[in-house]
């Protein structure tokens, strides 16, 4: 064993996938979820994948006292990556505070619990929503580009939390951190065992496409076809989960083995392809042979019009590269889908 890596939020959609990931490469898993937006049956599909049962703690990252619990039984983790946190950007419109409250003061009573329990190191979970619509010179997107006033409360906590995590790491504490930009996780496990749970209408393109093809919705509305892209509609940086999942597990691996340069560094994950949303569409009725029905709409008010990763300096330093396909991820999506039928979740 390599030693114990705690994951909050790892019963949810990217922390399940990087749980598989930790245990693959022998790390010992102990996660830390509310189950605010998961199910407790995850740690069990997660043991169906990798035989290894991870150790669940039903506790709420607001209480520091819980977690300190954690840390005090679990004794000896090395490392944290936080995962837990509120995401839905429309929600986080409608009830800032609950946001402000959720993604900030998790990470400040994790901050504060590191250096007492010896912790080496910090993952935390940002998005490439903290870039905004970058100029176009500055596409596809580096982690030095800009960060622009965000759009909404959610993409306000991430750039807060970025913030506060630059300001811990300059007073010198005795830990280092790897901030991580997800650009746009699409896709489930291979095994179909674990995948996207939304809550309620999916806002997002995917769980709702699939939740289409599968029936549940009637059609799927593609906001706007009239943007200055080749076929009108947005792009995207569409990233697969496990590809995901796997760069956390290099980011720990530097910082515990003290191959980071620096005390704070910072990784867009993505794949370096723009994907449009007809694009995406198409890819997966070729890949999955089943047909979407779609209608075009009005944009969708606060939309990027396009967005892909430079991923060349995650590519070169954490020699890590996102690998499968959009058409294989769409399938695992499907699959997965499939899946949540079976299991008579959806
Ligand atoms: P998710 O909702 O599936 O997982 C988050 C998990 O955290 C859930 O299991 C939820 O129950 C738990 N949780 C929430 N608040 C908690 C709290 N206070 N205490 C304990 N557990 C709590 O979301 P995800 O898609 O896996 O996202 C994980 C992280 O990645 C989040 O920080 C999110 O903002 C970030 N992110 C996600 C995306 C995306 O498109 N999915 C993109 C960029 C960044
Ligand atoms: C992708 C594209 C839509 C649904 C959001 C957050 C971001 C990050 C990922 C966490 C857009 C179009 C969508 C639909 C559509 N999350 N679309 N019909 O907006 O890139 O990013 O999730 O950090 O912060 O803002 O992702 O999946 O919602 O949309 O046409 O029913 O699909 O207009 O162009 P987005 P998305």
């Amino acid at each position: 064993m390599k030693g114990k890596i705690l994951v909050t939020g790892g019963a949810g959609y990217i922390g399940s996938h990087t749980t598989v990931e930790l245990q693959a490469v022998g790390y010992e898993v102990v996660i830390v979820d509310n189950l605010s937006n998961s199910r407790a049956e995850v740690i069990d599909n997660i043991e169906k994948i990798s035989g290894i049962r991870p150790a669940f703690e039903q506790v709420d990252c607001n209480d520091k006292a819980a977690l300190d619990a954690v840390f005090k039984k679990h004794s000896g983790i090395r490392g944290i990556i936080h995962f837990a946190a509120s995401k839905a950007v429309g929600e986080s419109v409608e009830k800032p505070l609950l946001y402000y409250r959720n993604n900030i003061v998790p990470l400040v009573n994790i901050l504060e619990l590191m250096p007492i329990h010896k912790v080496e190191g910090f993952v935390f979970s940002s998005s490439c929503t903290v870039y905004g619509q970058p100029d176009a010179k500055n596409l596809p997107v580096t982690e030095t580009a800009p960060i622009l006033p965000a759009t909404s409360p959610y993409g306000n906590t991430k750039q807060i939390d970025e913030e506060i995590i630059r300001d811990t790491i300059h007073a010198s504490v005795p830990f280092k951190s790897i901030i991580l930009r997800y650009f746009n996780p699409i896709g489930a496990h291979p095994t179909a065992e674990i995948g996207e749970l939304p809550n309620g209408v999916p806002q997002n393109l995917v769980p709702f496409l699939t939740q289409t093809a599968m029936g549940i919705r009637k059609e799927l509305s593609v906001f706007g076809n009239d943007y200055s892209t080749p076929d009108g509609s947005c792009i995207r940086d569409f990233i697969n989960v496990v590809d995901l999942a796997k760069a956390h597990v290099v980011a720990v691996e530097r910082m515990l083995n003290n191959k980071s340069k620096a005390n704070l560094e910072y990784f867009n994950l993505g794949t370096g392809r723009g994907v449009s949303v007809l694009e995406l569409i198409n890819a997966f009725e070729k890949s999955t042979g089943v047909k979407v029905p779609y209608k075009i709409v009005a944009r969708r008010e606060g939309d990027i019009e396009q967005i892909w990763a430079n991923p060349r300096y995650a590519n070169e330093v954490l020699g890590w590269t996102a690998v499968e396909t959009i058409e294989d991820t769409l399938k695992s999506a499907w699959d997965w889908q499939l899946k949540l039928r079976e299991r008579k979740i959806m």
